[in-house]
C-alpha cells in the first residue's frame, strides 16, 4: 500500500510530495514538529501535542497553518487513509519558503508556512518486546542549543548520540549539561531510589514532554513520589530503576546506564507500573 502523506492541504501519494528546495526548514532547520502515538486507531494526548505545537510556533514567531480542529481532521484522516492500528503521526509545520536562500525571516504576509504530516505504521508498538527488556544508556555532553523546549526540527546532535550509543553497544544517551542529567536524546529521563521518582524540573533546558506530563499525574494519582529536582548521572547509576518517556516508546525502562546495571538488571517493578498505567488511561482516553 502506497502511503498517503498531507502537504499544503493535500493529501497525496508519497511519492507525489513535494516541498521546495528554498523551504526553510530544509536550509535552516526553521521548523517544529510533533509526534503523536496511535493506538487501537485512535490518538494519544492529541490536545497535549496541539498545544505545544502552538507554543512553540508562538515562541518562533511563526504562522499556525490551520487551526486546531482541522489538524485533528488531518491527523484522523491520515490514520483512515492509511489504516493504522499502532504507529505514530509525524508533524512538521516551517517557515516555509520565499524563493531564495536569506537569514532574514520572510514576511509572514507573503510567505506561508508549509504543513507535512505523514504516518509510521508500527504494529506491536504497545506490547514492544525493546520495553520488556529495558534499553542500556551511555552519557554523553548536553551540546544542544538553549531552548530545548521548542520542539525544533534541528535533530543533529541527538541523531549523534543515538549513533553513539549504537557504536558502545547501547540503545540511548542521556544528555549531560553542567554536571547534571538534562534528558534523553528523544525523551525525558528518570531515576527510581527507595521508591521515590526523580526528574529534572521543567525550565528551557528539556523539552516539555506531553508523556512526562501524563505519567506524572498517573504517578501521583497511584500515591507514588515523584522529586523534581536535577540530579547527577552518578545518582542515577546507584539508582534501583531507572526509566525514559516519549510519545513513541511511552515508558521506557531503563537497566544500566554506562554499564553499570542497575538493581538486578531488569526492568524495574515502578517502570513496569507506570507503563502499564499509562498504556491503560491513555486508550481511554484516547480520540
Ligand atoms: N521525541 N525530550 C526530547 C529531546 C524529545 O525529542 C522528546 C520526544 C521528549 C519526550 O516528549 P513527548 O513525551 O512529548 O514525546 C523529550 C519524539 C518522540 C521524537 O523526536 O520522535
Amino acid at each position: 500500500m502506497t502511503r498517503t502523506v498531507y502537504v499544503n492541504g493535500e493529501y497525496l501519494p508519497e511519492t507525489e510530495a513535494k516541498i521546495s528546495i528554498f523551504d526553510r526548514g530544509f536550509l535552516m532547520a526553521d521548523g517544529v514538529y510533533e509526534v503523536t502515538s496511535v493506538l487501537d486507531g485512535k490518538l494519544i494526548d492529541f490536545d497535549g501535542h496541539a498545544v505545544r505545537l502552538a507554543r512553540s510556533l508562538d515562541e518562533l514567531d511563526m504562522q499556525a497553518p490551520c487551526s486546531k480542529e482541522e489538524l485533528l481532521e488531518i491527523h484522523r484522516e491520515l490514520v483512515a487513509r492509511n489504516e493504522i492500528v499502532e504507529g505514530l503521526v509525524y508533524l512538521q509545520v516551517t517557515r516555509g519558503s520565499d524563493g531564495d536562500r536569506d537569514f532574514v525571516f520572510p514576511d509572514p504576509e507573503t510567505t506561508k508556512p508549509t504543513i507535512v504530516l505523514f504516518t509510521q505504521n508500527k504494529p506491536g508498538l504497545a506490547d514492544n518486546p525493546a520495553a520488556k527488556k529495558g534499553a542500556k544508556i551511555i552519557s554523553i555532553e548536553d551540546i544542544r542549543w538553549g531552548r530545548r523546549d521548542i520542539k525544533t526540527v534541528q535533530l543533529l546532535y541527538p541523531s549523534m548520540g543515538k549513533m553513539m550509543a549504537k557504536k558502545a553497544g547501547a540503545d540511548d544517551a542521556w544528555l549531560i549539561e553542567d554536571g547534571y542529567v538534562t534528558e534523553g536524546t528523544s525523551n525525558n529521563a528518570y531515576y527510581v531510589k527507595d521508591g521515590t521518582i526523580v526528574t529534572r524540573p521543567l525550565s528551557n533546558d528539556i523539552l516539555h514532554g506531553i508523556t512526562r506530563k501524563a505519567v506524572l499525574r498517573m504517578a501521583a494519582e497511584a500515591q507514588m513520589v515523584v522529586e523534581e529536582r536535577l540530579f547527577t548521572i552518578d545518582e542515577a547509576k546507584e539508582a534501583d530503576e531507572a526509566f525514559t518517556t516519549s510519545a513513541s516508546a511511552f515508558v521506557m525502562p531503563v537497566i544500566e546506564i554506562d554499564g553499570v546495571a542497575l538493581g538486578d538488571g531488569t526492568p524495574g517493578p515502578i517502570a513496569k507500573r507506570l507503563r502499564e498505567i499509562y498504556l491503560e488511561e491513555s486508550l481511554k482516553a484516547a480520540i
